[in-house]
């Protein structure tokens, strides 16, 4: 795999997966949105608790000492449901507000409606979870590295991809990548967008996404 390598949630490099997310999505306006910037960390820790596991995934991998990483799952064999993570991570993250916390729970199910209408569409497809990438290590391609390590897996074996993107930034970064915006959604009024983003098997990125 050259200069991407899986991770496992009980290996030595756990911690900076963990910090490597937190860190990255510190300011992501939509987790940002439902809790205070004091419990992003504690946010994405909840978040990704639903995704980590001790046996090595195709799809949980990162670039050379975990400056980049990206969690990704085979749907439907290891589908998550949207709701079930923020109800999770509700659990553990306090929003301070009920209305923040009812905007969450319907974020959850607007991700899984989304889920469900693309895999009745498509069938079988690649759900990227989350991407991220260490604040002082971004745009030097690594976030490249590791969208076009699952792309090509996708490719190989005929899937599509699906996500989604909660800013500008990743929404053009995943553009560049071959996705496009199928549906956005809000958790309420007044509440920053959540782009629901697919790619199809084979397509082909723009300029940028190569090195
Ligand atoms: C989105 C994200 C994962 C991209 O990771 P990255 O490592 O910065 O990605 P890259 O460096 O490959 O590409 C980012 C930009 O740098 C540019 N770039 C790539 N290689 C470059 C290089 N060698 N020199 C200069 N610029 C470069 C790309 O063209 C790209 O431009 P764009 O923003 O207009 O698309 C990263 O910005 C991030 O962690 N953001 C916060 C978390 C987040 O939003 N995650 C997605 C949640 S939905």
């Amino acid at each position: 795999m050259g200069e991407v390598v899986q991770f496992i949630s009980n290996g030595t490099e756990a911690l900076s997966v963990r910090d490597t997310v937190g860190l990255s999505m510190a300011h992501d306006p939509v987790a940002r949105y439902i809790a205070k910037e004091s419990h992003m960390a504690a946010f994405w820790d909840a978040l990704i608790s639903v995704y980590w596991s001790p046996k090595p995934r195709e799809l949980h991998l990162m670039t050379k000492d975990c400056k980049s990483v990206v969690f990704a799952r085979f749907h439907p064999e290891e589908k998550v449901s949207g709701l079930q993570a923020v109800l999770r991570d509700l659990r553990t993250v306090p929003t301070g507000k009920l209305s923040k916390l009812l905007a969450a729970i319907q974020l959850g199910q607007k991700i899984d409606r989304g889920k469900a209408a693309f895999a009745r569409e498509v069938g079988p497809y690649i759900y990227v979870f989350v991407i991220g990438t260490r604040p002082e290590c971004q745009n030097m391609g690594l976030g490249s590295i590791l969208m076009r390590h699952i792309n090509a897996i996708a490719d190989s074996k005929g899937l599509p991809c699906y996500l989604e993107s909660s800013s500008e930034k990743s929404r053009r970064f995943y553009e560049r990548h071959g996705y496009h915006v199928r549906e956005t959604v809000f958790m309420d009024k007044g509440a920053p967008p959540l782009f629901l983003m697919s790619r199809p098997p084979g397509s082909a990125c723009s300029k940028g996404c190569t090195e």
